[in-house]
């Protein structure tokens, strides 16, 4: 496991908690037209949520934004996106990331497994595609990364483009002054390594679990599916409407579909547990509907 050092928050929850926080609910669930950004959200106001924010919260922000270089993103893809590491069914890979447990938070009485058969069963409630269910299902798997002893803050986080400005709606904005990329005029720009409107395809995102889960689901998902795989982290787009610039045609209509799915990834959390066997057979089927036996991660 990541030394101390590494590992600021006691749980991988306390970064989703602070953004409960940030985001609160607003009872808008499950529609792609679901409004992302409040116009009238005050710069000022959004700051106090830096100031409100736990100490590990904090520290968890800055190292995430000290150590996401255009380079090191780089390199995790180099390292992670062979996916050679294992070859696993959903369901193994739903069982490994259930060995990630917080020993330092006696109260988390629920495991991940739990946390994901809550937000699938919930979008099943709402009546929505079958796809839909699977991708509340799967769309954490990616924090494995931890179990291959990855730091937090390259794990998780509020994705943002590395190798061009930094949006000033970022949360903890300011700890970007010791990003090294942060001296590099040509990723300070507003488009730059990219260009207007070249695609999120082409983008690199700082690197975490979302991408890593894409690359492994890619070739077995709807595009609905995938977009919500792959950027429902990305909080500066999806929710404070930032990078239009850097965005196709296609990938602004595909983000309603990011919209709608963010407030099942929130907000359905609650302490009354899943009866995992029998929830069994109906997810055993939508994966087999979907995935091959194995795949690579
Ligand atoms: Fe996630």
């Amino acid at each position: 496991m990541p030394d101390k050092a590494n590992a600021p928050l006691s749980n991988l929850e306390e970064w989703e908690d602070f953004l409960k926080v940030r985001y609160p609910e607003n009872g808008q669930k499950g529609s792609p037209g679901f409004q992302a950004t409040d116009p009238d959200k005050k710069q000022e106001q959004f700051r106090n949520y830096e100031t409100d924010a736990r100490p590990s919260v904090r520290e968890f922000y800055r190292l995430n934004h000290r150590h996401q270089t255009y380079d090191f993103v780089q390199a995790k893809r180099k390292e992670f996106l062979s996916l050679s590491r294992r070859r696993m069914s959903i369901w193994e890979a739903l069982d490994y990331l259930n060995t990630l447990v917080d020993e330092s938070d006696p109260d988390t009485d629920l495991s991940q497994l739990d946390h994901l058969l809550q937000t699938a069963e919930q979008i099943r409630r709402d009546g929505h595609p079958r796809w839909f269910i699977l991708t509340g299902l799967i769309h954490d798997l990616g924090k494995i990364l931890c179990l291959y002893g990855e730091p937090q803050w390259a794990v998780v986080g509020d994705t943002f483009p590395v190798g061009c400005a930094y949006s000033e709606k970022i949360v903890f904005h300011q700890f970007f002054a010791d990003n090294p990329d942060s001296r590099v005029p040509q990723f300070q720009s507003r488009t730059g390594a990219y260009s207007e409107g070249c695609g999120l395809n082409q983008v690199c995102l700082s690197w975490g679990h979302d991408e890593y889960l894409y690359q492994v689901v890619k070739d077995y998902l709807p595009k609905e599916a995938l977009y919500m795989v792959r950027y429902h982290s990305f909080y500066p787009a999806h929710r404070e409407g930032e990078y239009q610039h850097l965005m196709s045609a296609e990938d602004k209509k595909m983000f309603a579909w990011v919209r709608a799915f963010n407030p099942y990834d929130l907000y359905t959390k609650s302490h009354e547990r899943p009866d995992v066997e029998k929830l069994r057979p109906f997810y055993d089927e939508l994966i087999r509907e979907y995935f091959p036996a194995t795949l690579r991660w």
